[in-house]
């Protein structure tokens, strides 16, 4: 069966069956507080929590399906043989209770039995499901059990699992959620592990595949909030607690993982080979010496993020270094990478846009209208992207230089290659090619341990989007990368200023943005051009001796006593953070403030640190802005 075919047969039978067929809503979702679009359910959201009257606006309870979807959360899984980070979601519901027409549970489950057995003839014994075991005061989904049991699964093949797996939603924090039952498919001992007790959410192996989330959305999860604002740190922390409140109105909300049913009825071992992704592989392979079943991870990346990449532009979304244009940039030059693993050459995906353009004819018409566009985005970024790649290759010419010069080490410290990953976008293996070039070898251990610590801060740090499922938001890493440079060279400053001027210069404001720092400092008099050059002279110096720079979580009593610069504007903790920096080798200090960060790990990476304009702010404060080029 074509994966055409599946999609006209699931329509057809929840038509046949009283559901209203209602159009894909856009990938950019109504509601800002998400990026994506990322289930099928998403534009239904004010009907199922039962703001909206949706009788009234659809003249039904009963709608269905096929949804355009992004996710991002799991990028780093795609390749094997079920994950995209754009799919198709294929979806039913039930919406409220009125007398006669709502379904629930049995309905839903039936109902899924039916389309898959008898419309699409897949094997009952090849069906595994998986039902609520209870958790947080919401009891285990016992009816459903007996439900599948009753339609014919095998008990054995019905598991339980808990919140992370078998209950779906609210979609943001707070909103519509509930118990879900799934259907899994076995895909034959030879993906399996072996092991006893393989089943669906095999940790080891990929054996069974999830096809269809049933979810029986009862609940409303509702968050409770007490914030405090530390102004010291800047952090907004809140403590969250959530409960679960029925909600007033009982929903099924389901869907399908459109690639991954093809996969399946077109006995494929992956996505990557249905007739929705074959025929741009092909064409890749068409362009490229490699051929498929050397390469297949890339080759899926490549069909996997250009598709993504058409709907994304054909959505209006432009490369930024902010929210859905960062993730946009983010799939470009994940994919401008990978193609020349493949020795991909120029505007080398020209035909495969021309077969995403037919497969989606007459489903997204307006798809194949945008060609040029995508090729005009895919090329300014591939132009962008190859000269932040040249900077990057300076700023290791002159690090090794600086090493050699300096009869340091003939080694790339950890931290040092993550910023050139970080900033440059130089993959660890270019580094290491790069460095063996030179006869200089590279802290790899290191360079994971960056990368984790790098992780576990964005993710404490950035705020939350998306709750669970996948899509949260992204903070520009330019941005953040360029604020931390300018952070750093502020203490820079102040430490220089304080050189040049002497110790009556002390930090009265500091704002930071993307393009420059603001530094005000006490000072009776106007600056010299002599005295201005020389605290640039002194801050570049010190950025070419690449200190390194690190903190201390101390008592804010022994921080004072060691000299450490505060600025006393705010409150401070009781424990704060000391940022020193400092040459690694004379362990000499050039700057010691108390201070949140963050900051860059050593200063070579600040650039050429230049002064802009320095006047007067109040009464004795001097204000100066400076910039990195
Ligand atoms: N909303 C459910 C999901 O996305 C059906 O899995």
């Amino acid at each position: 069966m074509t994966s055409k075919e599946l999609r006209k047969r699931f329509l057809n039978f929840f038509k046949q069956r009283g559901h209203k067929i209602i159009p894909s809503s856009s990938l950019i979702p109504l509601s800002s507080t998400v990026l994506f679009t990322s289930a099928g359910m998403q534009q239904l959201l004010p009907y199922l929590s039962g703001e909206k009257d949706v009788v009234k606006d659809f003249g039904t309870r009963h709608l269905a399906s096929y949804q355009k979807c992004l996710r991002t959360g799991d990028i780093e899984l795609i390749g094997d043989d079920t994950h995209n980070t754009f799919f198709e979601m294929l979806g039913n519901w039930s919406i409220g209770q009125d007398e006669k027409g709502e379904y629930f549970k049995e309905k839903a489950i039936n109902y899924a039995l039916n389309f898959f057995c008898d419309v699409l003839g897949l094997k009952r014994e090849r069906l595994w499901v998986t039902v609520f075991s209870g958790a947080k005061n919401i009891p285990p989904d016992k009816e459903s059990f007996e439900i599948w049991k009753k339609y014919g699964i095998l008990p054995s093949h019905i598991r339980s699992f808990g919140m992370t797996d078998n209950f779906w939603g609210p979609v943001t924090k707070e909103g519509p959620c509930g118990p879900c039952t799934e259907i899994h498919y076995d895909r034959g001992e030879e993906y399996g592990c072996g092991y006893p007790d393989c089943g669906p959410n095999c940790p080891r192996c990929q054996r069974f595949v999830e096809l269809w989330n049933l979810v029986f959305m009862e609940y409303n999860k509702k968050l409770k909030t007490k914030n405090s604002y530390n102004r010291t740190i800047a952090l907004k922390q809140a403590s969250e607690s959530f409960q679960y409140e029925k909600l007033p109105q009982k929903n099924v909300d389901t869907g399908i993982g459109f690639e991954r049913l093809a996969a399946v009825l077109e006995g494929k071992p992956s996505v990557y080979e249905t007739d929705i992704f074959w025929p741009i592989i092909q064409e890749i392979e068409k362009k490229s010496p490699v051929n498929y079943l050397q390469q297949k991870r890339v080759f899926r990346i490549l069909a996997d993020h250009l598709r993504a990449i058409v709907f994304l532009v054909s959505e209006g979304v432009v490369p930024s270094n902010l929210d859905r244009g960062y993730v946009l940039r983010r799939i470009l030059r994940r994919m401008i990478r990978y193609s020349t693993l493949l020795l991909l050459k120029g505007v080398w995906y020209a035909d495969c846009l021309k077969r995403i353009g037919e497969y989606y004819e007459g489903i997204y018409p307006s798809l194949l209208q945008n060609e040029e566009r995508v090729i005009t985005v895919i090329e300014n970024e591939r132009e962008q992207f190859e000269r932040t790649l040249q900077k990057g290759m300076k700023q290791f010419k002159k690090l090794i230089e600086f090493k050699l010069k300096n009869g340091k080490p003939k080694i790339i410290r950890g931290e040092e290659a993550f910023e050139l990953y970080e900033t440059y976008g130089f993959p660890l293996e270019l580094t290491v090619q790069l460095a063996q070039e030179k006869n200089f070898s590279v802290e790899r251990e290191n360079f994971w341990k960056t990368f984790k610590e790098h992780q576990e801060i964005s993710r404490r740090g950035a705020e939350k989007k998306f709750g669970g499922h996948g899509i949260e938001k992204i903070q520009s890493k330019e941005e953040k990368i360029k604020i931390t440079k300018l952070h750093t060279a502020t203490h820079l400053l102040q430490a220089a200023l304080r050189k040049v001027l002497g110790s009556q210069v002390k930090q009265q404001g500091s704002d930071i943005n993307e393009e420059r720092l603001r530094f005000d400092f006490s000072f009776n008099r106007k600056l010299t051009g002599k005295e201005l050059k020389e605290v640039e002279n002194l801050v570049n110096e010190k950025i070419k001796e690449n200190l390194a720079v690190k903190f201390d979580k101390l008592p804010l009593e022994e921080a004072l006593r060691s000299g450490a610069l505060a600025f006393f504007r705010e409150k401070y903790p009781s424990v704060v953070k000391v940022y020193t920096i400092f040459n690694p080798e004379t362990k000499e200090v050039f700057s010691k403030e108390i201070c949140a960060g963050p900051h860059v790990r050593t200063t070579s990476q600040l650039g050429h640190f230049k002064i802009l304009k320095e006047q007067s702010s109040e009464r004795g404060v001097r204000r100066i802005r400076a910039t990195l080029e």
